[in-house]
């Protein structure tokens, strides 16, 4: 069955990255994986999630087009607004808010995480409208050491947790967070909301919900999918 949740859901997906680390000619976004591009998978577990949901897209400026002849091929017909991203993430989710309200809750979700669990979502949505805020971790499971001027030291790896998204928010709260001045911290949601003075509530994220990033995780995510 369906989840329907009576109040309103957005999720904003920025997609309006270069893909740099992943040094292929096409954004990583666009690359197909099943013959599908990431972002297509991407967008279709949030539809599946809830059928109701506000799906805003936000692509670099120079892949409009190329988006919606993909769109024409795959025959896609999620309904989603397309908005320009910026030069930065937060740029990205900026443009996006543009086009929310101030009611309800706002998730923001990495374009490049396909493998998102509905439990995942589901968690952060339903905590976010409890606390006002809600962000997926999962454990570091290697060990971690810190690098200083000496050289590096271990640190107790039960203090850190690494970080996924949908990153979910009451409205009101992110487009006010959103209003300050971008400094380099800010490459998630979370700083951003933190440092505008809210705490930020932890739910478990999935293992599987990696950020395709490199080669490597290409591959990862295809036998995952
Ligand atoms: N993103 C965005 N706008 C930007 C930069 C990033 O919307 N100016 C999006 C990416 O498209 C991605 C997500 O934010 O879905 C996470 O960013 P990251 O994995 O760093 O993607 P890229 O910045 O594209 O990759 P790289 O850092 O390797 O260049
Ligand atoms: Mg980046």
């Amino acid at each position: 069955m369906m989840y329907t949740p009576d109040k309103t859901e957005t999720v904003i997906i920025v997609a309006g990255g270069k893909g740099e680390r992943m040094q292929t000619s096409v954004p990583k976004q666009f690359i197909e994986l099943k013959n599908i591009p990431v972002l297509m998978h991407t967008i279709s577990v949030f539809l599946s999630y809830n059928s109701k949901i506000n799906i805003i897209v936000v692509l670099p400026q120079t892949q409009m087009e190329n988006w919606r002849e993909l769109c024409k091929k795959h025959a896609f017909t999620i309904q989603h607004l397309v908005v320009k991203g910026g030069d930065t993430r937060f740029e990205s989710v900026k443009n996006g808010l543009r086009y929310v309200g101030n009611k309800g809750l706002i998730a923001v979700h990495d374009g490049v995480r396909p493998l998102v669990s509905h439990h995942t979502i589901k968690t952060c949505f339903e905590e976010a409208e409890r606390c006002g805020t809600a962000i997926p971790v999962v454990d570091a499971v290697e060990s971690i050491r810190q690098i200083d001027d000496d050289g590096s030291c271990s640190v107790d790896r039960s203090k850190f947790k690494l970080v996924q998204t949908p990153q979910v928010f009451k409205a009101e709260i992110l487009q006010k967070a959103y209003e300050q001045v971008f400094i380099p911290l800010f490459t998630d949601d979370a700083a951003v909301v933190e440092n505008y003075g809210i705490k930020i509530n932890l739910v478990k994220g999935n293992r599987e919900n990696i950020k395709i990033t490199t080669p490597f995780d290409l591959k990862i995510a295809e036998a995952l999918l």
